[in-house]
């Protein structure tokens, strides 16, 4: 069964004093899921959001939230993003010597589960825990900030995520895409194989937000 495309706005690059207004912005505009990036200071450079802000954002919005966690020991805080309103947690696999383990909590806890895959890191690192998983995010550009260019090599490993999932009879598998999305790049992008498509200032820092995702999600059907 193939997975619906779908636009998710990352909130990374939205104005923070007015978190609310933008997320309704994005949500009347036609976004699919709403793109969470929490980062540690540690797994990666910067510090941004945590569990406090997911629970503001959940009663203000029916979209999926859909929260990638760039931290260290994702284990330990994943019952508090779930209790926060997450729909879905993705870890990265290079965060997570246990990765099996990881998973199986998050599915403990009733939600969809994630994995992310830094541009270096090889597909190998979720074939053996496909029937665990819900979503599959393959990082474009190096996690811990948004604005960044677009991995031109991204286009190509997305064809082999999509290939492999297939394969293996997983194709319900959702392959994720983050990391210097634009208008300019979005079709090629989903051509090669993504089914969420993550923009934060491809979408925030546009001239026209909710004109912007809307020719995305042209761009993707
Ligand atoms: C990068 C984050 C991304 C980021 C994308 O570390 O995981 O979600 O916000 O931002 P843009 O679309 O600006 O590259
Ligand atoms: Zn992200």
């Amino acid at each position: 069964m193939p997975v619906k495309k779908q636009v998710a706005p990352s909130i990374l690059s939205a104005n923070f004093a007015h978190l609310g207004t933008d997320i309704h912005m994005v949500e009347s505009a036609g976004a699919g899921l709403l793109h969470v990036d929490v980062m540690d200071g540690h797994f990666v450079p910067n510090i941004t959001i945590g569990p406090l802000v997911v629970s503001a954002i959940r009663p203000v919005t029916n979209l999926p939230l859909d929260v990638h966690l760039m931290i260290e020991h994702p284990e330990r805080y994943i019952e508090a993003f779930v209790r926060a309103g997450a729909d879905y947690v993705t870890v990265h696999a290079e965060a997570c010597p246990h990765l099996h383990r990881v998973l199986q909590a998050i599915r403990g806890l009733g939600v969809k589960t994630g994995v992310a895959l830094n541009p270096h890191t090889s597909l190998t690192a979720v074939e053996n825990v496909l029937y665990m998983l819900d979503l599959i995010l393959i990082m474009s550009v190096n996690p811990g900030f948004g604005g960044q260019a677009f991995i031109p090599h991204t286009i190509d490993k997305l064809q082999r995520a999509k290939t492999m999932i297939n394969n293996a009879g997983y194709s319900q598998i959702a392959i994720e895409v983050d990391g210097g999305v634009k208008l300019e790049n979005i079709k090629k992008i989903s051509d090669a194989g993504a089914d969420y498509l993550v923009s934060g200032s491809g979408i925030f820092k546009s001239d026209n937000p909710s004109e912007t995702i809307k020719k995305m999600n042209a761009l993707i059907a």
